[in-house]
């Protein structure tokens, strides 16, 4: 999860290299040393894939690689966890948001 709110009272965030990287073809910024569910989240992201029978929405639930509820495709590597995927800049994520009809 990224910080976007800091206090005086809190520790100065200090963040990696900004990058960039393609959610769905939209670049986004992300900064090195975070995760791909840390940049899907502070885009406001909460669902990455949908299962394959029931259609239910599926996102970060476990948050250190357990569960593999987060699976997103990078870079054309389908099922990769996105909760213990560090992004690179130029990284391509493609989720799947939209519920398939
Ligand atoms: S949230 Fe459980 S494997 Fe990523």
């Amino acid at each position: 999860m990224r910080i976007k709110v800091t206090s005086k009272l809190l520790p100065e965030v200090r963040r990696g290299k900004p990058l960039r990287v393609a959610v769905n073809g939209k670049w986004v910024d992300a900064y090195a040393g975070e995760t791909v569910a840390a940049v899907l989240l502070a885009e406001g992201i909460q669902v990455f894939r949908h299962t394959a029978r029931a259609r239910a929405p599926r996102g970060v639930y476990c948050g250190m690689g357990l569960c593999y509820e987060c699976l997103v495709t990078v870079d054309e590597v389908r099922a990769v966890r996105a909760c213990v995927t560090p992004v690179a800049d130029g990284m391509r994520i493609e989720i799947d948001a939209e519920p398939a009809l």
